[in-house]
């Protein structure tokens, strides 16, 4: 088993032969449709760790694990756990395709807890670090900038005013047929807001070296090319080494 110093500076050193755009934001801000299609437009590949922890719910509903505290019990559910996020967006967990249990009411309301247990984030930081290991990479999460990749090349933070990331995520619950109001999604959204950001382990912060974007008033398309074009005018799709 090697040291942490060691796998850390080893890591260090294959974040410098990569490229990550790590991009970081609160629910409703945008990141997942903005981060797909930037990777997309990149030929960069799709790291979304949003739905990683959603997996995670996921799987351990399904096993009845609520005693998150429990660290034995949860190492052996951990360890059997296999994730498999294949490129064209799709979830498997242990080889099941989990992808449209993902945004269930079930899952929604667990994952912040599940999300702010240490020994879970360090297994899906390992799993995050391992993935982009292998090439250029959009990541977008919670804890992009500030811990898993915190020498990405390139740091966003997305935001919007509460009111327009409710709007967005129920105009998005409609088209997957879930009934709820924009006042309860508008709550909902209150809630994580406050989990995620106030947790011990890693949470929801604006890195110093994030670029902040508000895409409050601003559709998708004009998000993605206000990134695209900051990537590319930071040799943005071309090789570390080639464009040094
Ligand atoms: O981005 P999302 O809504 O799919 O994220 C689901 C939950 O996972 C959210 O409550 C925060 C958590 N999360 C996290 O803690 N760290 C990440 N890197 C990504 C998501």
């Amino acid at each position: 088993m090697p040291s942490s110093s060691n796998s850390s500076e080893r890591f260090e050193e294959d974040q410098l032969a990569s490229s990550v755009v790590a991009i970081d934001g609160p629910s409703g801000a945008g990141k997942s449709t903005v981060a797909r299609q930037l990777a997309g437009k990149l030929g960069f590949a799709y790291l979304d760790t949003g739905a990683m922890y959603r997996a995670v719910t996921w799987h351990l509903l399904e096993n009845q694990f609520t005693e998150l505290d429990d660290h034995v019990a949860l190492e052996g559910l951990l360890a059997e756990l296999k994730l498999d996020l294949r490129p064209e967006g799709r979830v498997y967990v242990n080889g099941q395709d989990v992808t449209n249990h993902l945004r269930s009411r079930e899952v929604e309301s667990r994952v912040s807890a599940v999300s702010a247990v240490a020994l879970i984030r360090e297994r899906m930081r390992a799993m995050q670090r391992d993935l982009a290991s292998s090439g250029p990479v959009v990541a977008e999460g919670r804890d992009m900038s500030s811990v898993v990749f915190p020498r990405a090349r390139w740091k966003f933070y997305l935001d919007a005013e509460p009111e327009e990331r409710a709007r967005r995520r129920h105009e998005d619950f409609k088209t997957r047929g879930r009934k709820v109001s924009e006042s309860e999604v508008l709550s909902e959204i209150a809630v994580r807001d406050r989990l995620d950001s106030t947790r011990q382990d890693a949470p929801l912060s604006r890195a110093h070296s994030a670029q902040y974007i508000d895409t409050t008033g601003l559709d998708i398309a004009a998000v993605v090319d206000l990134l695209w074009q900051r990537v590319i005018a930071d040799g943005g799709g071309t090789s570390p080494e080639l464009s040094t």
